[in-house]
């Protein structure tokens, strides 16, 4: 098997994006549950931005063993020599350090030429290796470089000491399949790509930068940047979840791959995450949405409660989430209001099934939701119309959907 490291960068690139930022203590308690999590390194923030930051990102370094850590730095002697100062009391520290090398980066905004850019990656690289022995360099906007460059800048970096290259797509610009050749890429061209590991850092701005990771670790990648929840510069980063989740439910796909992620701690990191920054999750969003195991249509519910695998690929307890829920409400069937019913004390046939249904739809009708106490204020109304009409309906079997169940997918 081999071994995919996660890079957790949501104390840095994720911290960074509008209404996220947290607070010292905040930052120390997420980099203790990421250990816990299992991640592999912990990038901890950007020193050089402020006297916080270094300040947070040194605690993290002193207090956080067995992981490694590092933080940002442009490639300026400066901001290296920050960085290592804070890192440096880590068990295991590392110096990540990054330029442009795309000719809009370089011509639009550094004003260097490739020739400027490519020797001062070297001699910054140069010096975070007489500091430090694992030393990763970022080429920034690699996606939209020119290839021949990026590779020679890559080279001469390895060469230069670094031990991991980070290609990034800065702007969430590439394509699966074009990235997957832009990494398979680096064995060609790079004759000394086997001295680092490769890296890749993807941005999510056409929604693709999970799969744009999971591209790369099959041409060869064996390391992953991103974030908890997918936070992150504007549309945000890889999510870190779906990352490992696919690598996890897909072993058949990913046969050869693995990471070290405890993955029943990705709930609880998420839940963190969340509540320190005050920011919830989309609804909808894969492993850590409110819905990702909540179903609502009759047909799904019915085939959940026969057997989880009709609608369901995990199970919530693999990433640590309580049960998979029903939700009541308009598109319920039959099947799932007499499993609800039975669970708050109804039992199947003492009460008119086809009257509490109807009774039931007209309520969701008016409700995003139906909850216990609306099942409750119905199954009352039933008791009432059974005692009134002298009469109590048989409930159809469980397990028997009825047409109105087939109707709603
Ligand atoms: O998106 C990016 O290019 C980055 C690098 C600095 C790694 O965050
Ligand atoms: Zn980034």
């Amino acid at each position: 098997m081999d071994k995919v490291l996660i890079f957790d960068t949501t104390l840095r690139d994720g911290e960074q994006s509008p209404g996220f930022s947290l607070t010292s203590d905040q930052k120390i308690e997420f980099a203790h549950q990421l250990a816990r999590l299992n991640v592999d390194v912990i990038e901890a923030g950007f020193p050089a931005a402020s006297p916080d930051d270094f300040a947070a990102v040194q605690r993290i370094a002193r207090e956080v063993k067995g992981r490694i850590i590092t933080g940002l730095a442009r490639a300026v002697p400066e901001d290296v020599d920050i960085l290592w100062d804070a890192v440096k009391v880590a068990e295991n520290p590392r110096i990540h350090t990054f330029i442009s090398t795309s000719d809009i980066h370089l011509e639009k905004q550094f004003r260097l030429t490739r020739e400027q850019a490519k020797e001062q990656a070297i001699a910054m690289v140069a010096r975070a290796k007489g500091y430090c022995s694992d030393v990763e360099f970022s080429p920034m906007d690699a996606t939209r470089s020119d290839w021949d460059y990026l590779y020679e800048v890559i080279e001469a970096v390895i060469q230069a000491g670094a031990t991991t290259i980070n290609i990034a797509d800065t702007v969430g610009y590439v394509m699966p399949d074009e990235f997957g050749e832009l990494i398979s890429g680096v064995w060609g061209r790079v004759t000394s790509a086997d001295k680092a590991t490769i890296s890749v850092h993807c941005h999510d701005d056409l929604g693709l930068a999970t799969a744009n990771s999971l591209a790369a670790i099959k041409a060869g990648a064996r390391q992953v940047e991103g974030c908890v929840n997918g936070i992150g510069e504007r549309a945000g980063n890889a999510s870190l979840e779906e990352v490992v989740m696919a690598l996890n439910v897909r072993r058949d796909f990913f046969s050869r791959y693995e990471t070290g992620v405890n993955a029943r701690e990705i709930w609880p990191t998420s839940e963190m995450l969340a509540s320190f920054t005050g920011q919830g999750v989309q609804p909808n969003k894969a492993i850590v949405g409110r819905n990702a195991f909540a179903h609502e249509s009759g047909i799904h519910q019915d085939g959940v409660l026969k057997d989880k695998i009709t609608y369901e690929i995990m199970k919530p307890d693999d990433v640590g989430r309580p049960e998979t829920r029903l939700i009541m409400g308009k598109h319920s069937g039959r099947h799932a209001l007499r499993v609800e019913l039975a669970k708050l004390g109804f039992a199947v046939g003492s009460y008119d099934l086809l009257d509490a249904f109807r009774r039931f739809k007209d309520v969701a009708d008016t409700k995003k939701e139906v909850f216990e106490e609306d099942l409750r204020a119905i199954m009352q109304d039933v008791a009432g119309a059974s005692i009134g009409n002298g009469q109590a309906r048989e409930a159809a079997p469980v397990g028997a959907p009825d047409q109105r169940d087939r109707l709603t997918p």
